[in-house]
Order: structure tokens, then sequence, then C-alpha cells
């Protein structure tokens, strides 16, 4: 039986008829909204490539949230921008570092707010690269050390979520082994697993001040052509003790979402990168798009694809807009 009796425009009749059949919904419990933290106070600048996306020194990042804290997003994604760089990273584990600091802060000031950090040593090195280097290479295991430390101190300043984003081998396991060994057995891994060398992130490392000076991700970021590789990768972090895998890019990698949701059962995590944000924000301020509907659409795309969490800078802004209409 087909047409004339199966008429599939009647689904779309009108709004009433739409709603009740909508696969797929948005919720602001399922953003985690990345913020960059600067050190000191009262900092509030603007990412000259990502319009709408602002550096905060931790008293300011407090105040922000709290603006914010009706929203019922799922929580921040945290990244620090250090004063100090050095070949040994040595921010990025220092308790009195960026984040540390800023963690403390956040929970000291809504104790219930999830809290993830990011885990990389490229904003902290003063050669750019997520690890150690020696002879112009990414050395792995001693990386790996570096990486452990940080993620400890993280879980020590209050963070609920470490979020590994080196993409070195073994490290999800470094890093869950050293949570464990410091008692932080109820800290979550959330492994940005299948991360792709991606040009995405341009806008990022502005904002990150995590430009590599030499080279390139190439060696350790996944070669965007592959699928089946990011299902290893996935599978690797799960084995050593990933509690929620992350694909990164979203936009541009839709299908490799689809293929970890389908192969995996636990909790997946898309990361709309800067790069995605600014192309829309460039289009919508020059009048090109809605940003609004492509926003939303998007949104819905990735979740769609599979994402049970979304990691995305328009997270506020799109908590109001379904406040305002549910239905969007
Ligand atoms: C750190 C890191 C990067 C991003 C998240 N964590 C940049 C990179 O790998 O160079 C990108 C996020 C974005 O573009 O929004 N390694």
């Amino acid at each position: 039986m087909g047409y004339p009796t199966v008429r599939l425009r009647r689904l779309r009749v009108n709004e009433a008829v739409r709603r009740l059949v909508r696969e797929t919904e948005l919720h602001p419990r399922q953003f985690l909204w990345p913020v960059f933290v600067v050190p000191g106070r009262g900092v509030r600048e603007e990412v000259a490539a990502m319009p709408g996306v602002y550096r905060y020194s931790a008293d300011v990042l407090v105040e922000e949230v709290g603006r914010n804290a009706e929203l019922g997003l799922g929580g921040l994604l945290v990244f620090g921008v250090p004063s100090h760089k050095d070949e040994a990273a040595s921010e990025a584990y220092a308790d009195e570092g960026v984040v540390q600091r800023a963690v403390r802060a956040l929970k000291a000031a809504f104790p219930e707010l999830l809290v993830a950090t990011d885990v990389c040593l490229c904003a902290y090195t003063s050669h750019g690269h997520c690890g150690v280097v020696k002879g112009g290479k990414i050395l792995n295991d001693p990386s790996l050390e570096l990486l452990a430390r940080t993620a400890v101190s993280h879980a020590r300043a209050g963070a609920d979520v470490v979020a590994p984003s080196d993409m070195m081998d073994g490290r999800v396991g470094a890093v869950r082994r050293a949570l464990d060994q410091a008692g932080f057995t109820e800290t979550l891994v959330m492994s940005y697993a299948a991360k792709y060398a991606s040009a995405f992130y341009g806008p990022f490392r502005e904002a990150a001040e995590s430009a590599p000076q030499f080279g390139d991700r190439r060696t350790h970021q996944m070669d965007p052509p592959n699928a089946r590789e990011a299902l290893r990768e996935v599978a690797l972090d799960l084995e050593e003790g990933a509690d929620v895998v992350m694909v990164k890019p979203a936009l541009a990698y839709l299908d490799v979402i689809r293929r970890v949701r389908e192969a995996f059962d636990c909790p997946v995590a898309a990361y709309s990168v800067s790069g995605e944000y600014s192309m829309i924000k460039a289009a919508a301020g020059r009048g090109w798009l809605d940003e609004r509907k492509i926003v939303l659409e998007v949104t819905t795309a990735i979740r769609r694809a599979g994402a049970d969490v979304i990691i995305t800078y328009y997270a506020p802004l799109l908590a109001r807009w379904l406040r305002e209409d549910p239905t969007c």
C-alpha cells in the first residue's frame, strides 16, 4: 500500500502534529558550556575570532555562571589560559594554577554545579605541543605522567570530571590509575576519544593561546578520512576506564558520532568546536544566515546522530532559546 492511501505529509500537517511525532529533542541539561579562564581579577576580554565568547578571570567567571544559573545547563568545561609557559608545562599541574584556582572558586560558589576540566598540556608548554617534546618529536610515555598529575590536581581542586584531550596513547589508563591512587575514585573521565586533527580548532587556538610553535598535531590527533579507527580509539579508552567518550569536531563528523553510538552503550559526547561556532557567527553577522534557526538545526543534528552530551559555545544562548520555546 502506498500513495494515495499513504501520505507522509499528514505527519507534517501542522505544528501540533509535528511536535507530537518529533523524534529528537534538545534540553539544556545535555549541554556543557566551554569557558576560558585567565589569571587576575576583573578580566573579561572577547576572543576576536569568536564574537560573544570571552576569556574571564575566575571572579568574573563566577559572576557569569551565577547569571546563567537558572538555565539548567549540564555543566561547564573549563580551559585555562596561563600566564606562564615552559617546557614542562608546570602550570598545568600547579595547585595555584589558573584552572585549579577557578575550579575552587566555582565549587565554593556553586557546590552542585558540574565542573569538567580539559586536561592537556598545549596551552602550558612554551612550544604549544600537547606533550613533552625532544628532538622535534612529541614523546608519548613521558607525557602521560604530566597529564596524570594535571588530572589529579584538577580533581583535588574539586573537578567532577576530567577530560583528557591530548590524544597520547594510554592516557586514559594513566589518568584513571593516578586518580584512583590519589583517592579520587568518583571523579569521572570523559575522554576526547576520537579527536581529529582538524582545521576547525583555529579560533580556539587564538582563545587559548595554544597554537603549536612548529609542526602540527597530526602525529597524535586522528586523520580526518578515518572512521573505523575511531571505533578502535573508543574501545581502547573504554578498556582503560573512560566513563564518557567524545567525538570531536561534531558537525563534519556526524557519521562518526552515529557509529560510536551504535557500537557502544556508554554515554557519548560530541564537541561542536570553535570553528563551527565562528562559521555561524560570521555568516549570521552578515545577515546571510538566521543564527537561531541554524544553531538549533545543527545542534539537533548532532543529537540525532547519537550524542547524549553536546559541548557547545552556544550553550547559554541555546538554553535561553529553548526556554522561550521548548518545542524548537
Ligand atoms: C586542547 C584542545 C583543543 C580543543 C579542545 N582542547 C585544541 C587543539 O587540540 O588544538 C579545541 C576546541 C575548539 O576548537 O573549540 N588540546
